[in-house]
């Protein structure tokens, strides 16, 4: 595997595994307050960073671009930032962290729509 898909994939797996041992604690505790945020690094993080892997494994040549690396880094970037800025959020201290990780993360969307389009038949 090629490094773009391998760092989709052990980035996706290492939000998985924090949003699974959040969910635990939310169980626990029975606190669901923050379950939105837990959904969304699940989602965002786990699921969607494992789909651009996949794309990434599937068609390696779009994976050894310059805008294969850009994406990683604003994918990782957003929901790095968008799941704890819910989190915040919901507490009360403001919508910023999530509104940057909002942005960054539909911009790595418009990068996969954009690599798709143009990469995606060649495979
Ligand atoms: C160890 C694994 C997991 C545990 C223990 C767990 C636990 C929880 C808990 C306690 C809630 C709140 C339920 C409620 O208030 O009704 C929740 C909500 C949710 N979880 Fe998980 N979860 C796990 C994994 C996942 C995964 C892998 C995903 C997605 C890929 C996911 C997506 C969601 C979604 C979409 C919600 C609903 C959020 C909302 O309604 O705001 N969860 N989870």
């Amino acid at each position: 595997m090629k490094t773009v898909p391998f760092l989709f994939f052990l980035s996706g797996a290492l939000c998985a595994l924090i949003g699974m041992g959040w969910g635990i604690k939310m169980s626990m505790s029975h606190d669901h307050v923050l379950s939105p945020a837990h959904a969304h690094l699940n989602l965002v993080g786990w699921v969607t960073l494992a789909l651009f892997g996949t794309f990434y494994h599937l068609v390696p040549s779009a994976a050894e671009t310059l805008l294969a690396k850009i994406h990683l880094a604003l994918a990782v970037a957003g929901v790095v930032i968008m799941a704890p800025g819910i989190a915040i959020a919901i507490s009360g201290g403001g919508e910023a962290l999530a509104a940057i990780g909002s942005i960054l993360t539909i911009l790595s969307m418009l990068i996969f729509v954009f690599t798709v389009a143009t990469r995606g038949r060649t495979a």
